[in-house]
């Protein structure tokens, strides 16, 4: 499964990608209920989601609840998340969320 998803996110053209990115066919696929919104929720919604208690200095309008709003974040998430590594504050996602993370974003977006 990882190989299959490392393909999607590397070679956007390649014949794996409709079944890396989740065919109707596939018994799994990335998508926002089966992975992104959890992802979200772990990782970032104690700052950003709308209803969290104590934002520690996120943005207001800058939640991650739903598919759209990620969308709209989708360039800012890649630098922020997978290039600098400093969202979530201080990094600390697991490699392999990362790898996830990176395929959910060309993936299902
Ligand atoms: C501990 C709190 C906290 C967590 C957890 C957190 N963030 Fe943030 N985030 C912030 C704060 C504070 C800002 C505004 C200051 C800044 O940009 O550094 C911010 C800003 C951002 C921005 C906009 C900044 C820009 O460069 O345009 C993005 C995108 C972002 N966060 C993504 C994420 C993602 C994705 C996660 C989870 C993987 C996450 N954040 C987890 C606190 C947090």
């Amino acid at each position: 499964m990882m190989l299959l998803l490392l393909a999607c996110s590397s070679s956007p053209d390649s014949a794996l990608t409709d079944s890396a990115c989740g065919a109707e066919e596939e018994s799994w696929s990335l998508t926002w209920s089966s992975w992104g919104q959890g992802f979200f929720r772990t990782y970032c919604d104690a700052c950003h989601a709308a209803d969290t208690p104590q934002r520690f200095g996120a943005p207001e309008d800058l939640t991650f609840d739903t598919l759209e709003q990620v969308r709209q974040w989708d360039s800012r998430i890649r630098v922020r998340t997978l290039e600098q590594g400093d969202m979530p504050l201080g990094g600390g996602v697991h490699e392999d969320d990362l790898l996830l993370l990176e395929a959910f974003l060309d993936c299902a977006l």
